[in-house]
């Protein structure tokens, strides 16, 4: 009896800085869980305003993240802004690779023929390809009106995240019709899976 106190009291021991420490908010919940309001706990939400992260490889989550928290992605109305203040450090990994190792979310239904063609056309998949580095997001399967407003803030100078430009060059050349267009296509193909 003595000794199964003792030890369960050595396992405690060993056990709780662990507990504490492993992705854990203040209140004992999941550091996940606070995105879960508005991405949805696996990260894919139905409310368009708010992007599906399930299967968005986590190298360029943590890169958003730690952008958010630096200010130099600030596109979100303030509300990504708020809530990573919270994450402790060690936190953003954690977030990042449980929202990467979830199901991919099912593409739209209605996909978009000119979209498709302009997405060719002026080389969007040199970059955003299924051979993708994973510092790049995965574009398939994303909601159509999350992809067009990153695609208008890119153009607009309102989202600076690429280093070199590299997107707003890009878009200049792209009209709202047309961004709408690639956006409606891209939300209709399958995610690859990244796991
Ligand atoms: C109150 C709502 C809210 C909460 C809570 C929230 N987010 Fe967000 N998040 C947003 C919005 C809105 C955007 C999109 C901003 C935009 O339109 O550019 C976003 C964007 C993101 C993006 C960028 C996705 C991409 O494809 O570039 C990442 C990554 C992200 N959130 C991760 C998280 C994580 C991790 C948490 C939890 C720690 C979290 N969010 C909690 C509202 C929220
Ligand atoms: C030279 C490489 C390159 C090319 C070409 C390129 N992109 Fe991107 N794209 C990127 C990078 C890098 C990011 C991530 C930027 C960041 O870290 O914020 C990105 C991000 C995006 C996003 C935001 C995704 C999200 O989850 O928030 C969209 C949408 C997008 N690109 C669409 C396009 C379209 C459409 C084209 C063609 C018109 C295109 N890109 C061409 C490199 C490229």
């Amino acid at each position: 009896m003595a000794y199964t106190t003792i030890r369960c009291a050595a396992i405690a021991i060993v056990l709780w800085p662990l507990s504490a420490a492993a992705g854990m908010l203040e209140d004992g919940a999941e550091s996940y869980e606070a995105c879960a309001l508005c991405h949805g706990l696996f990260g894919n939400t139905v409310r368009d305003k708010f992007p599906k992260l399930a299967g968005q490889p986590s190298e360029y989550l943590e890169a958003q993240i730690r952008d958010f928290l630096s200010g130099a992605r600030s596109n979100d109305g303030g509300q990504m802004a708020a809530i990573v203040t919270e994450l402790e450090f060690e936190d953003i990994a954690v977030v990042a690779q449980w929202f990467s190792v979830q199901d991919d979310p099912t593409p739209a239904a209605q996909s978009d023929v000119a979209g498709e063609k302009v997405f060719n056309s002026v080389g969007c998949g040199d970059c955003h390809s299924d051979s993708s580095s994973d510092d790049l997001p995965r574009l398939h399967a994303q909601h159509a009106s999350y992809l067009a407003k990153q695609m208008r803030d890119f153009r607009d100078g309102g989202r600076a995240g690429d280093s070199d430009g590299q997107m707003q060059k890009q878009l200049l050349m792209l009209s709202d019709a047309q961004i709408i267009s690639v956006a409606n296509y891209l939300a209709a193909q399958p995610r690859r899976a990244v796991k």
